[in-house]
């Protein structure tokens, strides 16, 4: 019997590699299957970033790649693919579940943090909105990194070859609402939403109404991130477009040079040899579970880390690579004294403002009635139309702070540039129970959510313990700093003045709701914000970029890792600054330039 059992794996094993050698299938599901130890690149983490690095690379049939996911398959699960239904993906397979630590500046409060465990990775689970950023962004991170390589003139190539628009769900006439001339060609498809809300009408003709600040913006990527707009989002047909299925359509996983290695972490970079430049890091251990028989798998080229905010600085961590007294303390050998490693952490702090309404048509009743649900849902899986084909919230606002804003009595501005916001607000036609305030059983809302776009306030990411199965500790330190939580009280009074416009009293009559409702001097605001702030889930920062020859930082501005060989980092832990608005296609850009710069070193097709 024992024997049997033994046995299986290897039976497994045989079978599998006879069915990969007769055909081309190459995505295996677990180490096991394996069948050779040594390619030329290897992408640690099959996420937004992962994907697009193995699919450029392995675009040359000569170069072998693996791409290994700590999650599995994105495919054939429904509320992946419905875009309004990602907010129900928190806190489910496909999720990490990591946990913030108890916040200073909320009260002391802890918040969840959603992270895709899945091909795509935090793409497949992500709420959908494509922003690229502004062009002060881009430019400022040309003169952070001192690489001129990352300034707007020199990206837009890789940003055009991310994503193109394609027509909205519905089919409606969408001239007006974006511009098609600044968007490219690439695999992403993005469009403007694709089921008409009664907010939409009502937030442009109030952008129209108020003008300034709030002036009416046809395109933000058009590169001015200032104003009022339509969402554009990562939805093509009224599904979800994600990584996974942009650059990883089943043609590219069939090419006989890429395996997907999923439900697999690499638990460690190990080290396999030394050069001038430092160690070298070519070998990576890998495991599916804490029990599992560790394995070594090698790159001969480069290993590349696209593990995402939290788990690539937890990697380096784990392999001896960061602040050497830290590593010291949970029994890590420093191998590379990195003191940034993990450190910068920064994020977007988002609140939930609920207002009463005095319509009945927003999609609070839909949630509570399981009979319209399902209809809806129907309507979305015969027809790929209705309420499904978006996520929550089709319009949103990016603002500057007033010129006289108390957020600059101590601290230089710091958004990028003119074009730059430091808030932003989304409208969202009906309670939105993201935060730690439920769905009433009664009545119809609209939530707008406030968020600081140009964050100060920066925490880490450090590891609980050297075992790579334990979630590391992470503290984004959300509203620690006097500019982002006078940022936040101007944002939630810009979201008060922008519903007095005639357009939403005439429909809508919005009341603030539930705790709004008393906060109404600034002491109260900071208050509620303290109360109901959490994450926009856009953590990044913790492996950041410098100049090639700064003592500081993580990596160079070609992305390799500093005083090391053979590894490159690849994700939102690069970021030398936060974007100004959400990160999902800075992410995208980043992984092109990359992947066209290692192409480059190699004299790869
Ligand atoms: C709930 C939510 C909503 C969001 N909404 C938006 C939005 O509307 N618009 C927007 O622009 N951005 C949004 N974001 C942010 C955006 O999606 C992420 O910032 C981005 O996708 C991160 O890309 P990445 O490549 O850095 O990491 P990820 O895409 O998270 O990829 C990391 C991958 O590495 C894998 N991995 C981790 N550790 C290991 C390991 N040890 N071994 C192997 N694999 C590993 C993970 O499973 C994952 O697949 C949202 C994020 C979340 C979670
Ligand atoms: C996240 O939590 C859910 C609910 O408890 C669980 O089903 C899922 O497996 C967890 N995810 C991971 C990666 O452990
Ligand atoms: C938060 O915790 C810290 C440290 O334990 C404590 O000093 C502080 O008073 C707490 N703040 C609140 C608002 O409870
Ligand atoms: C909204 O109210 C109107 C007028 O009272 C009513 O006719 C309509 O059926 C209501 N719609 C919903 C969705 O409840
Ligand atoms: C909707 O309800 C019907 C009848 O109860 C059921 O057969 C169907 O499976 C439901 N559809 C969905 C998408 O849940």
């Amino acid at each position: 019997m024992k024997l049997m059992i033994n046995a299986q794996p290897w039976l497994y094993a045989a079978l599998c590699f006879l069915l990969h050698s007769s055909s081309n299938a190459k995505v295996l599901s677990s180490p096991a299957e394996l069948t050779v130890r040594e390619y030329d690149f290897i992408v640690v983490g099959g996420g937004t970033a992962g994907s697009v690095v193995a699919s450029r690379l392995s675009e040359d049939p000569q170069v072998a790649v693996l791409l290994i996911e700590a999650g599995g398959s994105h495919e054939g699960l429904l509320n992946l693919e419905a875009p309004f239904l990602g907010v129900t993906l928190p806190n489910t397979a496909v999720d990490w579940n990591y946990t913030a630590v108890p916040q200073v500046g909320l009260n002391n409060r802890t918040f969840h943090y959603t992270r895709g465990y899945v091909l795509g990775g935090s793409s497949s689970v992500n709420l959908l909105t494509w922003n690229r950023g502004s062009n002060d962004l881009w430019d400022r991170w040309a003169t952070l990194t001192g690489d001129d390589g990352w300034s707007w003139n020199q990206v837009e190539k890789y940003y055009l070859k991310t994503s193109r628009l394609v027509p909205s769900a519905d089919g409606h006439d969408t001239i007006g609402q974006v511009d098609p001339s600044v968007h490219g060609y690439g695999p992403v498809q993005v469009s403007v939403p694709g089921f008409e809300l009664p907010t939409d009408s009502i937030t442009e003709t109030a952008s129209r109404e108020l003008g300034g600040r709030f002036a009416f913006n046809v395109d933000f990527n058009s590169g001015n991130f200032v104003g009022t707009g339509y969402m554009q989002s990562t939805v093509g047909g009224g599904e979800r477009s994600s990584a996974a299925t942009a650059y990883l359509p089943p043609l590219v996983q069939s090419r006989t040079n890429l395996d997907i290695l999923l439900n697999t972490r690499a638990t460690k970079l190990v080290k396999s040899g030394s050069s001038k430049l430092g160690p070298i890091f070519q070998t990576v251990e890998i495991a599916s579970s804490p029990t599992d028989k560790r394995i070594l798998v090698s790159a001969k080229k480069e290993v590349i880390v696209s593990a995402g905010a939290f788990a690539t600085p937890q990697l380096l961590l784990l392999s001896g690579i960061g602040p050497a007294n830290d590593l010291k303390s949970v029994s890590i050998t420093p191998i590379v004294d990195l003191p940034d490693v993990g450190q910068y952490l920064l994020d977007h702090a988002l609140l939930p403002n609920y207002f009463s309404v005095s319509t009945n048509g927003t999609w609070d009743d839909l949630l509570r009635n399981p009979a319209v649900f399902n209809a809806t849902l129907e309507e979305w899986i015969e027809n790929r139309q209705g309420l499904f084909v978006d996520s929550p919230g089709n319009t949103l606002s990016y603002l500057r702070l007033p010129e006289n804003s108390p957020a600059f009595n101590d601290t230089p501005d710091p958004a990028s540039g003119p074009l730059s916001p430091h808030t932003e607000f989304i409208v969202v036609d009906g309670f939105a129970a993201f935060g730690p305030v439920p769905q009433p059983a009664t009545g119809n809302y609209i939530t707008i959510l406030t968020a600081v776009v140009s964050t100060t306030s920066s925490g880490a990411v450090t590891l609980a313990s050297s075992d790579p199965f334990d979630l590391p500790l992470i503290d984004p330190r959300l509203l620690t700093t006097s500019f982002d939580i006078e940022a936040m009280i101007q944002t939630m009074k810009d979201a008060q003045t922008f519903l007095q416009a005639s357009p939403w009293q005439k429909a809508y009559r919005p009341v603030p709701f539930g705790d709004l409702a008393t906060a109404t001097t600034d002491e109260l605001k900071a208050q509620y914000a303290r109360q109901n702030t959490f994450t926009e889930s856009h953590p990044s920062g913790t492996a950041r970029m410098s100049p090639d020859q700064a003592d500081w930082g993580v990596v160079d501005s070609k992305l390799r890792l500093k005083g090391a060989q053979g590894v490159r980092v690849v994700d939102a832990s690069v970021f030398p600054a936060i974007p100004e608005c959400h990160i999902q296609a800075p992410i995208y850009v980043i992984a092109e330039r990359a992947s066209d710069l290692i192409k480059s070193a190699y004299g790869l097709l």
